[in-house]
């Protein structure tokens, strides 16, 4: 007996329906002169009595996780701490799964919060983990670093390194509040602190002629001093420097709008010579040789007088960042405008500094030739090599 269907198909059965999708939602940077443990008012506040988890590496917990979680706990609010070595190389889905398992243990439900206090690599972890749990979560930063403070702890997205790429795995995710504590970098080392600077030197050159100004007119090293001791300059710079990246980063957050963004200024080599380090070069070192090489690319292109690009070598090393390390050679350039391309949907979009202070956009990969960057990476590696004193390139292309 053979089997018809009740009901036959009807091929011409298509309907379609729209869903408007909208999330229309904001969050508050603030910045404070005050000590962390003065702050405890503010952010008990915040907790409004839901269960808190407070991620942390054990370098930051030992210097103020620990005491903040006591006074918290003192306060009457329900907080736990989780330490996690967070590290460039342990920045992974490891790292999310780690801080979930404990959210898991720990209960939390929807309206609990995770507070990210910590690095660029905390903050990123604990955002993409407050992204997924319960389809996520509240959570607050409080950044540490210099970097975290003006670049990676105030946007709002979160990633981890996957499969030897950097950040191929994250997410937009809006922190609920992030406060930026300056007295928090007194403990920070000189290294880390110089990441953040040459992201603040990013920042001057992309848009802020006055912020430019300032760092120039700071003597040798008097930056990182002026950072170490929570001078009221030196909270005036974050600041600046943190609301010139928000100004840049707000019109476009989801990145869905615009893939020119003059914030990738240094930000196109540096990914590849941090992973082809092994991580072993930081971000903001990276950051510092990428903005030094399209420095003199833009030269090459006519878009960046001598004098100005030797302003801003000088600006580099000036404050000892460094413009050249073995990992920066002819393939690595190559293949970083590829990557790049890529990343940025097929646009290359390469940001070169311009005499003015504003920034041009290299479309196409083959506006920049071998040579160009043979010559490029052999001028840097002898100011790498070499005092802060410059040298003339004098070399045709
Ligand atoms: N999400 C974003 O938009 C974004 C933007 C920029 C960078 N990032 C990411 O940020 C990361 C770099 O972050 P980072 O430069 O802050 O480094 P980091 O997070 O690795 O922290 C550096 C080290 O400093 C220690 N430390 C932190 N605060 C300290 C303090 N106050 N005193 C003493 N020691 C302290 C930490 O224990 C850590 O070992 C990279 O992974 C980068 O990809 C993310
Ligand atoms: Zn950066």
């Amino acid at each position: 007996m053979s089997s018809k269907p009740i009901c036959a198909p009807n091929p011409s059965f298509n309907r379609a329906r729209e869903v408007r999708v909208s999330q229309d939602r904001s969050y508050e940077v603030q910045i404070s002169g005050a000590k962390i443990s003065d702050c405890l008012d503010t952010i008990v506040q915040w907790l409004d009595d839901k269960p808190a988890l407070v991620v942390m590496t054990p370098t930051v917990a030992s210097l103020y996780g620990m005491d903040l979680v006591a006074r918290l706990e003192k306060h009457g609010a329900p907080v736990s701490a989780q330490i996690l070595p967070c590290t460039e190389s342990s920045k992974t889905l490891a790292a999310v799964e780690l801080v979930c398992a404990r959210a898991a243990e720990l209960k939390l439900e929807r309206r609990s919060l995770l507070i990210g206090l910590g690095g660029g690599v905390c903050t990123d972890i604990v955002t993409v983990a407050a992204s997924l749990i319960r389809r996520g979560i509240r959570h607050i930063r409080i950044p540490t670093t210099l970097i975290g403070q003006v670049d990676a702890g105030i946007g709002i997205k979160g990633a981890v390194n996957f499969n030897g790429r950097k950040s191929y795995l994250g997410c937009f995710y809006p922190p609920h509040r992030v406060l930026i504590l300056p007295h928090l970098l007194s403990t920070l080392s000189t290294d880390h602190l110089q990441d953040g600077i040459a992201e603040i030197i990013k920042i001057a050159l992309v848009r802020d002629a006055v912020l430019l100004a300032q760092l120039e007119a700071l003597p040798s090293h008097m930056l990182s001093y002026e950072l170490r001791t929570n001078s009221s300059k030196a909270a005036e710079l974050i600041w600046r420097s943190a609301t010139g990246m928000l100004d840049e980063l707000e019109p476009n957050l989801y990145e869905d709008k615009q893939s020119k963004r003059a914030v990738d200024f240094g930000h196109t080599f540096s990914p590849l010579i941090e992973a082809a380090s092994g991580y072993s070069i930081s971000h903001g070192s990276a950051v510092a040789m990428d903005m030094a090489l399209t420095s003199i690319l833009a030269e090459y292109c006519g878009l960046l007088s001598v004098a100005k690009r030797d302003r801003i070598l000088t600006l580099l090393t000036t404050n000892r960042l460094p413009v050249w390390a073995p990992e920066l050679d002819v393939n690595l350039c190559r293949e970083a405008l590829h990557a790049a391309t890529l990343h940025r949907c097929g646009e290359l979009n390469l940001v070169l500094p311009v005499n003015d202070g504003g920034v041009h956009y290299i479309s196409s990969a083959g506006d920049i030739t071998d040579p160009m960057f043979a010559h490029a990476v052999a001028y840097l590696k002898t100011l790498g090599r070499a005092s802060t004193r410059l040298k003339p390139i004098g070399t045709e292309l």
